[in-house]
């Protein structure tokens, strides 16, 4: 049975060790060790969001990204079993897009404020209210809503999936904020649904202004979930994925992560260079996932998610869809 070596072990302490202190790392390294044991045996992978603990995204996950990386991922799997280091929207997705393969979410009461604002239903009706318009909806969302929408996006692709539609008028649900950001840029006009992430609502303009008081210099770069007030007081604005991109590009001396906690938690190590002020709030959702959750998970292939078949093959091409058109560039 393949372990890990004591050099890969110590790779992986080194690149967080800022975060985790010695003796924590002691108590979870025979976790790890069962993780990459049982992965070999159930010929399993685990996809990461970037909001997970240090300790999962180093330590055990085959693959970290934002949204759109791990539904990009899903999309080219061949593996038999997929572990989802995320919220249950995210493994549902990656279901959708792996329909033979088994997926696990080590817990699942991990949900999301954005996906619980709204159901199917409430798409039917504002169907109702703009016939003819269409609906773009955020992949943080449940496969029925997705199924009752003509085309998903990310944080990563909004506004390009916005305007690849080449309409005056879309709705785009349920993130309110997200909405308003996107209407801003390309000048379409959204009709939205009033849902928030309850992580990214809580950061107000008068946060990032303080920042700069206490930090001066630094540079700000929000998560486009805050609401567009908190986004004018950034330098910049973009998914998860967009703000690593933004870190390699532009090398800030002095960096605030408007967003979940753990996102500089996993990027201090790939950035030595750049000193991290740390303003942030913790996803009560994302924080569900812990080693023992995976190893429990994997050994006794818990919880798999399933989608009830009438609605999985509308919701899938609204997502393959989304993967159509891609990745905007910045974002
Ligand atoms: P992205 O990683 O796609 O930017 O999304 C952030 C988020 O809140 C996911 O739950
Ligand atoms: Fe949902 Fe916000 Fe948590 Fe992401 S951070 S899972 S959008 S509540």
């Amino acid at each position: 049975m393949p372990t890990l070596t004591p050099i890969k072990l110590d790779e992986i302490y080194d690149r967080i060790k800022g975060q985790v202190p010695a003796v924590e790392w002691a108590t979870m390294i025979p976790l790890v060790e069962r993780i990459w044991q049982l992965k070999a045996e159930k010929k399993a992978v685990i996809l990461a969001h970037n909001y997970q603990t240090p300790e999962i995204y180093y330590g055990v996950a085959d693959f970290t990204g934002d949204s759109l990386a791990l539904a990009q991922q899903a999309a080219k799997s061949s593996a038999e079993v997929i572990v989802m280091a995320g919220v249950h929207f995210m493994a549902e997705t990656t279901k959708l897009l792996c329909p033979s393969t088994t997926v696990l979410i080590p817990d699942a009461r991990a949900g999301c404020s954005l996906a619980e604002s709204i159901t199917g239903a409430d798409v039917r009706k504002l169907r109702a209210q703009y016939p003819g318009v269409p609906v773009v909806t955020y992949v943080n969302t449940s496969a029925e809503v997705k199924a009752e929408s003509d085309i998903c996006c990310t944080s990563g692709n909004a506004l390009k999936v916005v305007e690849s539609l080449g309409v005056p008028r879309v709705i785009f649900i349920p993130d309110q904020y997200l909405a308003a950001n996107v209407a801003r840029e390309t000048g379409v006009e959204i009709i939205t649904h009033p849902g928030s992430c309850m992580v990214h609502e809580q950061f107000t303009p008068a946060d990032l202004r303080e920042l700069r008081v206490l930090h001066p210099g630094v540079t700000l770069v929000a998560h486009p979930e805050c609401p567009p007030e908190v986004c004018d007081e950034a330098d910049m604005s973009g998914s998860t994925a967009g703000m690593v991109d933004f870190l390699k590009r532009e090398r800030p001396a002095k960096v605030a992560l408007i967003t979940e906690c753990s996102m500089s938690d996993n990027l201090v190590s790939q950035f030595p260079e750049t000193e991290f002020i740390r303003p942030c709030n913790l996803c009560p959702h994302m924080k569900r996932i812990t080693l023992q959750k995976i190893v429990r998970s994997l050994e006794t292939m818990q919880v798999p998610v399933e989608i009830d078949p009438a609605l999985a093959a509308r919701a899938r091409t609204a997502v393959e869809r989304m993967l159509a058109v891609g990745r905007q560039e910045g974002k």
